[in-house]
């Protein structure tokens, strides 16, 4: 049988199949369909030169990381940057990619800039702004990534261990190897298989830079997720100044974990503390609480701020920022059920300050205390934090790493805690004392008593 080596890919997203068709099954595009030749290696010459090695004998040290020069940059890399790694750096446009990377530059004996997004001008007003000590950053203008890398291959040193490369951004990148248009699934992917080939061969690292885009236009990050050892995205918002970098993945160290930075007029700065960025403790007014949370590794002391408004239509509002609209409704489908009180009938909005998100369950609790604060007009009290996740029944429940929310909600001062129940053994065990540790059972319980 004849093998067919041409595949069909639809250029918005990333959609594949062996057939051609007019409008993409899965986005329904009309006309984005590309045709891709498959080139299948002609003989196995190349294949030869492979051969498998024993694990057994094999002597690596660990792994060589050099420093970043951010401590959390670093650290959401699982300790450093990796020779030969491809880091992709998504986030919407305006968060502060460039100026990350561009801080970059600074620590590395050499690196090399290739933009397809500003002009030399652009990057070097920039680099002047965000950087104080002067070192080798080339720039290129292009859009044409064989052109860049060919032009790469010559001028990088060989075996020099301080340099890196940026691709800024891979949206406005091109190769001939493809004709379809930058910006699309085709080029993307393309570009991207390019670069870590590149990367790989010269043991170099290489930071992509790659929009999110909500109108899905272009195609985004996600297609090439699979393709990169390291996928970080920066996070944040025009109302604060807080960005948080965070890992989904990471083949040299953990992910979700996250980094802080704070946008300043020169740049980005590290904040060291970023518990104390995310509360305010003189802010007492009803509907606030305060919660701890775990992201990657870091425990952070979270406000969580409710609020509970006679409705203004027929079906009540749920808004939420910085954790899932789904969640919020449940909990409120809790409160009413287990406390007999009409919450749901109400307009509801939670907002966790400074702009953080968060999956983690242990907000539940905090999310409950802070809709019971708002809808009954009592404060939450000074001084006190509560971490727990709320089962469908009513119950508080256990959620991971209660040692390390509690050790440092002792650090920042803090003198209370609600917790759900057989915590205190948890934390006696690990020898956590000095702070006031009050375990609850259910929701109602909790809610009689922290208010009373
Ligand atoms: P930028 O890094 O260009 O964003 P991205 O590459 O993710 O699109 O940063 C854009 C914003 O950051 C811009 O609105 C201006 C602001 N900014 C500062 O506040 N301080 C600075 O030192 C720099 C360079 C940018
Ligand atoms: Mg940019």
């Amino acid at each position: 049988m004849k093998k067919k080596d041409n595949i069909f890919v639809c250029d918005v997203c990333g959609y594949e199949s062996g057939k051609w068709f007019g409008k993409c099954p899965q986005c329904g595009e009309w006309n984005s369909v590309k045709e891709i030749v498959v080139n299948h290696p002609s003989n196995h010459s190349s294949a030869k030169k492979e051969q498998f090695t024993s694990l057994k004998n094999a002597n690596y040290e660990t792994i060589l990381r050099m420093d970043s020069g951010f401590e959390h940059l670093n650290r959401v890399l699982g300790g450093g940057l990796v020779n030969g790694s491809v880091i992709l750096i998504g986030g919407d446009p305006g968060v502060g990619k460039s100026t990350l990377v561009t801080q970059l530059c600074e620590k590395f004996e050499k690196s090399f800039y290739i933009s397809g997004e500003e002009s030399f001008e652009q990057i070097f007003l920039r680099y002047q702004r965000v950087t104080t000590t002067q070192s080798e950053v080339k720039v290129m203008n292009t859009s044409y990534l064989d052109l860049a890398l060919e032009q790469l291959e010559r001028e990088i040193a060989k075996d020099d261990q301080n340099q890196i490369v940026i691709i800024d951004s891979i949206q406005t990148m091109r190769t001939s190897q493809t004709n379809s248009l930058p910006g699309g699934a085709v080029q993307i992917r393309e570009c991207t298989s390019q670069i870590v080939e590149f990367a790989k061969s010269n043991k170099i690292p290489v930071f992509i830079i790659a929009h999110i885009t909500k109108s899905g236009q272009i195609a985004g990050p996600k297609l090439v997720e699979h393709l990169v050892d390291v996928v970080l995205y920066f996070e944040g918002n025009n109302e604060t100044d807080l960005r948080i970098l965070r890992s989904v993945k990471n083949r040299f160290g953990p992910t979700n974990e996250i980094g802080v930075f704070e946008m300043r007029e020169k740049g980005l700065m590290e904040v060291l503390d970023p518990s104390e960025r995310f509360y305010d403790t003189h802010s007492n007014l009803s509907g606030n609480s305060l919660g701890v949370i775990i992201e990657g590794n870091t425990p952070l002391v979270i406000e969580v701020q409710g609020l509970v408004v006679t409705a203004q239509f027929a079906s009540p509002r749920r808004l939420s920022k910085g954790i899932n609209t789904e969640r919020l409704s449940l909990i409120s489908a809790v409160l009413t059920k287990r406390l007999n009180i009409e919450i749901e009938k109400n307009d509801i909005f939670i907002n966790l300050l400074g702009g953080m998100k968060t999956t983690d369950p242990g907000i539940d609790f905090s999310v409950a205390l802070s809709l019971y604060s708002s809808f009954t007009n009592r404060l939450f009290p000074k001084g006190s934090a509560s971490f727990g996740e709320i089962g469908l029944d009513g119950k508080i429940r256990a959620v991971s790493f209660p040692e390390k929310r509690v050790t440092e909600l002792k650090r920042l001062g803090f003198s209370k805690v609600f917790v759900p129940l057989k915590t205190k053994n948890r934390l006696s065990e690990n020898g956590i004392t000095g702070i006031e540790i009050v375990e609850y059972d259910t929701l109602q319980e909790a809610l009689i008593n922290i208010f009373k």
